[in-house]
């Protein structure tokens, strides 16, 4: 019987991890973006709260680079860009309790049963996302894969730190001054159903 396969962190871990505009000596941030792909959501989201401080967290080289030349055009001192996997620059820059937001939009939702095993929303890297979120802080997904929504859902019954509130419509937007991101608007134009779902740590 073949074994169940798990994401290849030692790929991953030896590939250089980049920081624009710099390194910081501490990390820190109260809203990070995992995979903001073109950056649409978190610029204008900088540009309306520029008295916080936003991490933006993209594995794509290519994407990383235009993210660069987006900031720099935008002129926006409050985004920490870092190049590198979510699942590895998590847990050796970010402390517990340091994020008041968290956001995963539109994540790769690996459709096929085979590749699954790529999925960011494991039940451990959900555990990290509750690990480095504040007491009271939001971690949002959205997609438009009802599947991966509901896989989501199940993988949260064993992180107990974050809590599905009561009323969390799955179509409406998930916090007040919510704004689609590039995928968000595609997939809409095109009539996809978006899902959306917030949780709350405990
Ligand atoms: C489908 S795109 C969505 C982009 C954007 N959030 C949007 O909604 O328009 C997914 C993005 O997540 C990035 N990504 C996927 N896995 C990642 C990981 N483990 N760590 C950091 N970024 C990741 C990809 O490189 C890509 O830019």
């Amino acid at each position: 019987m073949s074994q169940p396969r798990s994401f290849p962190y030692e790929f991953e871990s030896q590939k250089e991890i980049l920081f624009y505009p710099k390194k910081p000596e501490i990390f820190s941030g109260d809203i990070l973006e995992i995979g903001p792909g073109r950056g649409d959501w978190i610029l204008e989201m900088a540009s309306r709260s520029p008295e916080k401080k936003f991490v933006a967290l993209e594995m794509g080289t290519q994407r990383y680079l235009k993210l660069i030349s987006q900031i720099e055009k935008n002129k926006r001192a409050n985004i920490l860009l870092i190049k590198g996997d979510a699942r590895i620059v998590i847990p050796q820059f970010f402390c517990e309790n340091s994020f008041e937001k968290i956001v995963v939009m539109f994540p790769d939702p690996w459709p096929k049963k085979r590749h699954q095993f790529r999925r960011l929303l494991t039940v451990e890297f959900l555990a990290l996302l509750a690990h480095v979120l504040k007491k009271g802080g939001l971690f949002t997904l959205a997609t438009d894969s009802a599947e991966y929504i509901d896989s989501v859902r199940q993988n949260l019954k064993q992180v107990k730190e974050l809590v599905i509130p009561e009323k969390n419509p799955s179509d409406s937007p998930p916090f007040p001054g919510y704004l689609p991101t590039y995928f968000e608007k595609k997939w809409k134009s095109e009539g996809r159903k978006i899902f959306y779902l917030t949780t709350v740590k405990n």
